[in-house]
């Protein structure tokens, strides 16, 4: 049976820290420039709907690192959906190549070209969530905090793919989790109740920034308004002004807080220059532990470690 990599729930709790522990190792094997390469000879394609810096780069990078070639498909490519129907290129591309990552709008062509591959298929962003980005922000969470114990994430901002991605985590893991969002820009309600009956985590959805992130381990933010949406950035401007990730709220927390981004950032939108820029800001960590963390996946759905 092939495995895919659709949401966090795709992996057990043991296979989330599994995931972590391989990341670890393989990313000491490519900082000491280890001869490393379980992909020698295997192919991967990685299909485009939406724009890109870290995740193309990331991909790309990691799978040649480990002795593997990745094609790059631009919307233009295979325009899914338009050109072509998700079921048809899900099985073309899978003939040819070992793996397929993916960047789409609609998550149902997300689970249609997971269930007509036949190789393992890895999600990089849907309009739904985004599971290798979460696995890299805990990764780099435990490798900055040492462990994951007591552990209180304050997200801030829009209730979007990443804290959809943070609840579908909360289900493995234990951990506090705080969504700080406007009204009628909170995440998928019945994701937020699957998150507190699997019983692992604390799951509150608070729409007052400052009482949120009392206390909190990390705040964490994203853009206000996400691909497929920015045509409604202005409006989004306006409702969003008192959830600005900015000195005033970091210092609310009442302790020295890490703050982490997926990136892009807007600057002065959902956060400010001081904040990027602070020392307890770990976004660029975060940003390099998406190749390690992805690397890791793509070894475990490989069946290769
Ligand atoms: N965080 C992230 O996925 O970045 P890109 O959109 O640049 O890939
Ligand atoms: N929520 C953002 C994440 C970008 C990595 C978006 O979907 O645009």
């Amino acid at each position: 049976m092939k495995k895919d990599f659709i949401a966090v729930t795709d992996f057990t709790t043991d296979e989330i820290l599994d995931t972590f522990k391989l990341a670890r190792e393989v990313k000491a094997k490519l900082k000491n420039r280890e001869n490393y390469r379980p992909f020698e000879g295997q192919t991967m394609s990685m299909i485009f709907a939406k724009p890109s810096a870290r995740t193309r780069i990331s991909f790309e990078t990691g799978f040649f690192r480990l002795g593997g070639h990745a094609l790059y498909l631009s919307p233009d490519d295979i325009s899914i959906g338009k050109r072509e129907a998700v079921k048809d290129i899900a099985r073309v591309v899978s003939r040819y190549n070992d793996m397929i990552m993916a960047r789409l709008f609609d998550h149902q062509h997300m689970l249609e070209m997971a269930e007509y591959s036949t190789a393992p298929v890895v999600n990089g962003l849907t309009d739904f969530n985004h599971p290798c980005q979460i696995m890299a922000d805990m990764l780099t969470i435990l490798e900055h905090r040492g462990n994951l114990e007591n552990l209180k994430i304050t997200y801030v901002g829009d209730g979007n793919n990443i804290v959809h991605s943070w609840l579908n985590l909360a289900k493995r893991l234990p951990f506090h989790f705080v969504c700080a969002c406007p009204e009628g820009y909170g995440p998928d309600n019945a994701l937020v109740e699957a998150a507190r009956n699997a019983g692992q985590s604390t799951i509150e959805i608070l729409h007052d920034p400052k009482a949120a992130v009392k206390g909190a381990d990390v705040i964490y933010t994203d853009v206000w308004a996400s691909m497929g949406k920015k045509e409604e950035a202005e409006e989004r401007a306006k409702q969003f002004q008192a959830f600005q990730v900015n000195d005033e709220l970091m210092a609310a927390t009442g302790k020295e807080s890490y703050f982490m981004h997926c990136l892009p950032a807007e600057r002065d939108r959902e956060t400010t220059d001081s904040v990027m820029e602070s020392k307890t800001s770990i976004v660029f960590d975060q940003a390099e532990n998406r190749m390690h963390a992805q690397n890791a996946i793509m070894l475990k759905l490989a069946g290769l470690a």
